[in-house]
């Protein structure tokens, strides 16, 4: 039975693989151990005895405000739901600290839209959430498209407060 859990430093070695396998794909950021570390509050597993099958983080980002980032699943477990689940998960941690808003940057639109997510205009974001994109081998030529699931009540902050 596969379990959702806050990763542990037990993780950090399968995320930081899978993280990478699927970025020399050029399919998202690579991840380096420094920054798994760094930020493994915000990670979630899912694990079946001591196989991690994938992985996903929530970073806060401004006021009720979050990213979905590193999202990846074991290539033989694709399909089978644990993309979704994790990205629930994330969903509820975030909710339980007040998140309104979720975003990614992604080229995997289909799944997002899956998840309850809608495509936003890039620029619509605050200017806060560019501040990785240097570290991206794709920057600045970069094709990712936004996607959002806004809750009821957020009120987007202007980039004046950012
Ligand atoms: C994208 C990814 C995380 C999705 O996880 P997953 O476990 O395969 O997805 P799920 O099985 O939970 O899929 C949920 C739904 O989305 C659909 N879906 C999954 N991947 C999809 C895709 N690439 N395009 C369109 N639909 C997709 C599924 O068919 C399913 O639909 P259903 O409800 O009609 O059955 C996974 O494929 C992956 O790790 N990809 C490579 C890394 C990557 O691109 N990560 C995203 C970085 S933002």
């Amino acid at each position: 039975m596969v379990e959702y859990r806050k990763a542990t430093f037990s993780e950090v070695e399968a995320i930081h693989r899978l993280c990478n396998h699927y970025a020399t794909l050029g399919l998202m950021l690579p991840r380096s151990r420094n920054s798994i570390y760094e930020n493994l509050r915000d990670y979630v597993v899912a694990v079946e005895g001591n196989n991690v099958l994938g992985c996903g983080a929530l970073h806060f980002v401004w006021d009720r405000l979050a990213e979905v980032r590193s999202l990846a699943v074991e290539p033989s477990k694709v399909k089978t739901g644990i993309g979704r689940e994790i990205v629930r998960h994330l969903e509820k941690s975030g909710i339980e600290k007040g998140t309104q808003m979720f975003f990614t940057l992604t080229y995997q639109p289909g799944f997002f839209s899956k998840c309850g997510y809608e495509e936003s205009d890039k620029e619509k974001l605050p200017q806060k959430v560019w501040k990785e994109c240097v570290y991206c081998p794709q920057y600045p030529y970069c094709n990712e498209l936004a996607f959002v699931k806004v809750l009821p009540g957020y009120q987007a902050p202007t980039n004046k407060t950012i």
